[in-house]
């Protein structure tokens, strides 16, 4: 609701000039290192799925990664890491996708889901959306269903829910 909104307000940093000129950077460190604003964040989002909606969570490279486990953790589920290409050893299924600032391929392990397994999908920031589509569909690719797609923090001026559409998204704070 509105107070985690606020505090996750409160945890934000903008970084001009990151990391490149003209991007105004939104840096969610100060809030993970936020030992009170982090668990508040997480048992957040948890309960705004409720904890029998998911059986498995995604965190997207790398910030992800942070919050997903965190989730799995508390609920009691496992955590598939979704990649940047190349680093998973195992065979992968791939989706490249445009970035705010570039372009980059994710991959996830083909064995990642079993059918059945009903996935909530976790990153920090909402940007263009391109690297939410791409996991959204590894996920699908992979034999998982979506069972719901998390933000921290949403950046309304570059659309990204419009290129989920008609994906439900959640965001903890949208600016
Ligand atoms: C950032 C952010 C999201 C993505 C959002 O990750 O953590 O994953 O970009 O952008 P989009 O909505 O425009 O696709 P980044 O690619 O910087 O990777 P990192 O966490 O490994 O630094
Ligand atoms: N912060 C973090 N991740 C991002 C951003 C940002 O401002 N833009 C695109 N990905």
């Amino acid at each position: 609701g509105p107070e985690v909104a606020r505090l996750v307000a409160s945890r934000v940093l903008d970084v001009p000039d990151f990391p490149k000129p003209g991007v105004v950077f939104k840096d969610l460190m100060p809030l993970f290192a936020d030992g009170h604003v982090f668990r508040e964040v997480i048992d957040g989002i948890i309960a705004h799925h409720g904890r029998d909606s998911f059986d498995m969570v995604v965190g997207i490279e790398a910030r992800g990664f942070v919050i997903a486990a965190a989730i799995a953790y508390a609920a009691g589920v496992g955590v598939v890491p979704v990649r940047k290409a190349g680093k998973l050893p195992r065979p992968a299924y791939s989706a490249s996708y445009a970035l705010e600032y570039g372009e980059a391929t994710l991959e996830v392990h083909q064995d990642a889901f079993t059918a059945g397994h009903r996935v909530l999908v976790v990153d920090d920031v909402l940007a263009t959306g391109g690297t939410a589509e791409a996991t959204l569909d590894l996920v699908e690719r992979a034999g998982g269903t979506v069972a719901g797609f998390t933000v921290l923090l949403e950046l309304a001026f570059l659309e990204g829910r419009k290129r989920l559409s008609p994906r439900p998204v959640h965001a903890l704070l949208t600016v």
